[in-house]
Formats: structure tokens, C-alpha cells, sequence
């Protein structure tokens, strides 16, 4: 991921994540929480590294070493990235002084300005970054902040305007006014900072607010008292600007950042049925002329090729799907692997290591475990198919079990090309069935099958003529209530009269 210039000045950023989040009431810490399948933290350090050509430091405290687990995953995407850690939350302007030195401390990193942004704002989109960065630069401003005018400005810090519309100061909900609190225009947490009067006004931060924090905020009041240029970049669309500090929040992106990924993927070619219920996460991809029904969850790395068409509930989690492939209704691919034009369920479940090949078809109520089908291949109805490799132009039969697991350890089947493997077969692991040979239905495979033989083990059938009559009589003669079965009593008899079992039903 490069950096986007903007102009000429060079830009750290800095994403404020250390709080603990209380409100989410959750163990997690909040920059963890999923937004479209991706830690709301991964949005802010994204964004930060599209607008940042320096350093991009990340403050952790709260929960800070499953945060610092996830961003050493993700590390590479965000280089030069540092990790800093706050100890004790102080506050915002306490986490901006830890980070501060980190940025600076490298001189060939040494950067003209700083964006300061908060970690639990999601939905911010590059745009409206990009555009304040400019507004910041063309304004030749000392500090440029991010506002917007919202109908319930509870509990954001308000933005203090001079006679003529001049940014004075920030106030804290809690410290503001009465008639501060009536001000509806809301600092976001977003901040353009020149190096210079940053690290000067950081030193001068003091605790003296009802939270006893320090408060980043207090630099706006700073700038203005030393005659510097304080502009605010004033956003209308709010909805961009939301804070997530509760669940509901979290429903609110949750929900905004799903119907931007659909809209995304509809001007790219892709049909949604109803956009509403289609759930693609961030980072995955369809292809041109793909139909989603509704009820469609793609989550995690899931592609999917050109012209394919997935029916109604099906997942699809980190999934490789080529094109003209069909996926019927209420399928589960896990970590799968489909390839160009097969045909897959309904009610297939394919867990992780499944890859079918070319044309392949995985037909209703089968499960499959670490298993290739080849090209051509058919797993039609009800199977059970753990580690197994099947060959082109497979038949595998109705009912059809691998029994790949002993209690103790896992066994591989081999069945290679051509076989037909009859109805309800069993094949104990490990076993290879060999080109072209024939499984009869209802045999239980317990060593290997040479190509072109007939594999069978049945016990011979026998009939015995009128048997089934005669038992059906002595049962019923001997049966308690035999006797109101032949009166025809529908109350006594229950259990032997249709009509009455429908009823109870
Ligand atoms: C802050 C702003 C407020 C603004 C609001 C927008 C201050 C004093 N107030 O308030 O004007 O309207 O954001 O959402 O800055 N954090 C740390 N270390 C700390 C404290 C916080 O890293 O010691 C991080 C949090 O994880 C969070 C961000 O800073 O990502 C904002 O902190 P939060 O406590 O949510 O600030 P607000 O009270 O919402
Ligand atoms: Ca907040």
C-alpha cells in the first residue's frame, strides 16, 4: 500500500486506540470489534496509511497485547508503523504525547505535519481525509480540525466559534455550558497539526477539566491564544463521523459499511437480488455478472469468479470460487476451493481443504472434509467424504461413507478415475479404489480394489416366500388390543390407526 501525496508536505499520522471502551461491555478491546469482518482499528490504520507519507504509530493500552497481536499480523500493510504503548489512559492528549517522540525520533522519517485521528471512527472515508489534508495546506493553517453538524450533539466536544465564525476552542460535554451544550456543530477526533506548534503545545497540556485528563483538545485554544491559524474542515455527511462507543454504534457501521461494500460491488456488475440482505465483508471480491441472493454471507478473503450465481443462505467463508459456478441454496464452504462450472449443493458442507475440480458436483446433504473431487466428478446425495482424493469422472453413489477415522488417527481414500462407487458403500480408510473399478451398492470396502474389478460384499440375499404374512398375522393376533383394532375403535388404538396419529401430530 503506497502513501497518496498530498502536496508536498510530509505526514505522519497518529490513531488513537488505547481506551478501554467501556461501553461496549465486552472483554475485547474496543478497536477489535468487527466492522464488515475487519477490526474497526484496521479501517483507521488503512486510511491512515492512504494519507500518511511518514510514519503511521498506533497507540495501544487497553487489552494492548491482543491489539498489539492483531497489528503485528497485519504490519506489513501499514509500513513505516509503529506500535506505541500508553500504560495508563491519561487521556487523548496524553496518548498524542506518547506518540509524538516515536514519529520524531527517526530524522529521515521527520515529518511536516501530523494527522491525528481516532481509532473507533470506521466509517471515515479517504475522501473527506484527503479533502481536510488540502484544506489544512491550502489554508496554510497551524491546525485544521474535522467538524460536523449533528441533531444529537450529546456527549461529543462542541466547537466554540468566534463573532465571525472564527474556530476558538473545543469544550468537552461534560465541561461545556449550558449553553455551550445548545451547540450542535461536534469536534470528530480528527486533527491536521503542524510538527512545529505540536510538540511545543503537547509540553504545556495540563489535567484541569472535570475528567482530570489531558485533553488534545486544549491544543485548538493554544493555537488561537498564539495568533496561529486554527480552520475547521466541516463535513455534511455526520453519518461518516460516528463515533463507535456503544453496540449499537457498532450495528450503525456494521450496517452503513455492508450497503457501501454492496453498492461497490453492484457498479462493478454484480447483481444483488436485495442488497438489504446480502452480507459481503471487506476485502472479499466477486466477479462481473455474479447474481448473490438474498441471505448471502461472503466473509473473510472469499473470491468469487465472473458469472457464477449463489442461491439463497449460503456462506461462504475465506473461499476460492471460479467462474459459471453454481452454488444452490444453504451450502457452507469453509476454506473450499471450487473450480470453473461445477455445481455445488443445496445443503452441501464444505469444510476446510475441500477443492472441487472443473465441472465438478457436489449434490444434497453431503459433507466434505479435506477432500478433492476431480474434474467431471459427482457426489450426488447424502455423503460423507473425509480425507479423500477421487479422480475425473467419478461417480460416487447415494449414501456413500468414508470412514476415514478410527479414534485415533486420520486415514486417506484414493478413488481414482472412472470408478463407479454403487449406493450406500462404505469405504474404510485407508483404501484405493483403482481406475475404473465398480463398487456394488452396499458394500463395505475394507482393502484395496484392483482397476476394472467388481468390488462386492453383500451376503446373498434369500427369500422366503409368504413370511412376511404370516408374521404380520401373529402379530397381530397377539397384540393387546387386537381385539378393538377389529371393532374398528379409532380411541383405543392409536398407534395402529393412521387417521388418529395425523391428528396428534
Ligand atoms: C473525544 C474528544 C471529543 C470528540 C470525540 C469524538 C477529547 C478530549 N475529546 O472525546 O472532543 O468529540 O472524541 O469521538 O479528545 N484514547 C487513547 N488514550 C486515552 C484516551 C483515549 O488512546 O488515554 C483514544 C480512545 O481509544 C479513542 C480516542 O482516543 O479511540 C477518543 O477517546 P474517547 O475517550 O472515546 O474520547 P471522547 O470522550 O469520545
Ligand atoms: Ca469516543
Amino acid at each position: 500500500m503506497t502513501g497518496v501525496m498530498s502536496g508536498k508536505k510530509n505526514t505522519a499520522a497518529m490513531i488513537l486506540a488505547a481506551g478501554q471502551g467501556t461501553r461496549m461491555k465486552s472483554a475485547l478491546p474496543k478497536v477489535l470489534h468487527r466492522v464488515a469482518g475487519r477490526p474497526m482499528l484496521w479501517y483507521a490504520a488503512t486510511l491512515a496509511r492512504q494519507v500518511a507519507t511518514r510514519t503511521v504509530a498506533i497507540v495501544v493500552g487497553h487489552g494492548s497485547e491482543q491489539v498489539q497481536t492483531y497489528l503485528e499480523q497485519e504490519k506489513a500493510n501499514f509500513e513505516p508503523f509503529e506500535v506505541v504503548i500508553q500504560e495508563k489512559q491519561l487521556g487523548t492528549g496524553h496518548a498524542v504525547q506518547q506518540a509524538y517522540p516515536v514519529c520524531t525520533r527517526n530524522d529521515s522519517r521527520q515529518a511536516d505535519q501530523f494527522l491525528i485521528l481516532n481509532g473507533d471512527t470506521p466509517l471515515l472515508t479517504q475522501d473527506t481525509l484527503t479533502s481536510m489534508v488540502d484544506y489544512h495546506q491550502s489554508e496554510e493553517a497551524s491546525l485544521t480540525l474535522l467538524t460536523t453538524v449533528i441533531p444529537e450533539p450529546r456527549g461529543y466536544g462542541r466547537v466554540v466559534r468566534g463573532p465571525s465564525g472564527e474556530v476558538r476552542r473545543i469544550v468537552e460535554d461534560r465541561d461545556a455550558s449550558a449553553e455551550e451544550r445548545n451547540i450542535s456543530e461536534i469536534n470528530v477526533g480528527t486533527y491536521v497539526v503542524e510538527a512545529g506548534f505540536l510538540g511545543k503545545a503537547l509540553s504545556q497540556l495540563r489535567p484541569q477539566n472535570a475528567q482530570g485528563e489531558y485533553y488534545i483538545t486544549d491544543i485548538i485554544q493554544m493555537a488561537v491564544q498564539q495568533g496561529l491559524k486554527v480552520v475547521a474542515w466541516v463535513t455534511n455527511d455526520s453519518l461518516e463521523t460516528t463515533g463507535i462507543n456503544t453496540r449499537e454504534h457498532l450495528a450503525v457501521a456494521e450496517k452503513e459499511m455492508r450497503r457501501r461494500i454492496c453498492r461497490r460491488l453492484m457498479l462493478a456488475g454484480v447483481t444483488l437480488l436485495d442488497p438489504d440482505r446480502v452480507i459481503v465483508d471487506e476485502g472479499v471480491e466477486v466477479g462481473r455478472d455474479t447474481s448473490l441472493y438474498p441471505g448471502v454471507m461472503l466473509e473473510g478473503r472469499t473470491v468469487i469468479g465472473d458469472n457464477c450465481i449463489i442461491h439463497s443462505n449460503s456462506r461462504l467463508n475465506n473461499s476460492l470460487v471460479g467462474n459459471n459456478v453454481v452454488i444452490q441454496d444453504s451450502c457452507v464452504l469453509l476454506e473450499a476451493t471450487v473450480e470453473e462450472g461445477a455445481v455445488i449443493g443445496p445443503f452441501a458442507h464444505l469444510r476446510p481443504g475441500s477443492l472441487i475440480h472443473r465441472k465438478g458436483k457436489i449434490g444434497n446433504f453431503v459433507e466434505l472434509k479435506h477432500t478433492e473431487v476431480g474434474e467431471g466428478s459427482k457426489v450426488n446425495h447424502l455423503s460423507y467424504l473425509g480425507d479423500t482424493v477421487i479422480g475425473r469422472n467419478v461417480n460416487v453413489g447415494a449414501g456413500t461413507i468414508t470412514c476415514n477415522y478410527d479414534g485415533f488417527g486420520k486415514a486417506q481414500t484414493r478413488i481414482e478415475d472412472n470408478v463407479f462407487i454403487g449406493s450406500d458403500v462404505q469405504l474404510i480408510a485407508p483404501v484405493t479404489i483403482g481406475e475404473g473399478a465398480l463398487i456394488a451398492a452396499g458394500t463395505t470396502v475394507t482393502k484395496n480394489v484392483p482397476p476394472n474389478a467388481l468390488g462386492i460384499s453383500r451376503v446373498a440375499q434369500i427369500n422366503k416366500e409368504g413370511a412376511a404374512a404370516k408374521r404380520r398375522e401373529i402379530l397381530a393376533s397377539s397384540a393387546p388390543n387386537a381385539k378393538a383394532k377389529q371393532q374398528g375403535d379409532p380411541e383405543s388404538s392409536p398407534r395402529l390407526n393412521p387417521q388418529r396419529q395425523k391428528d396428534s401430530v
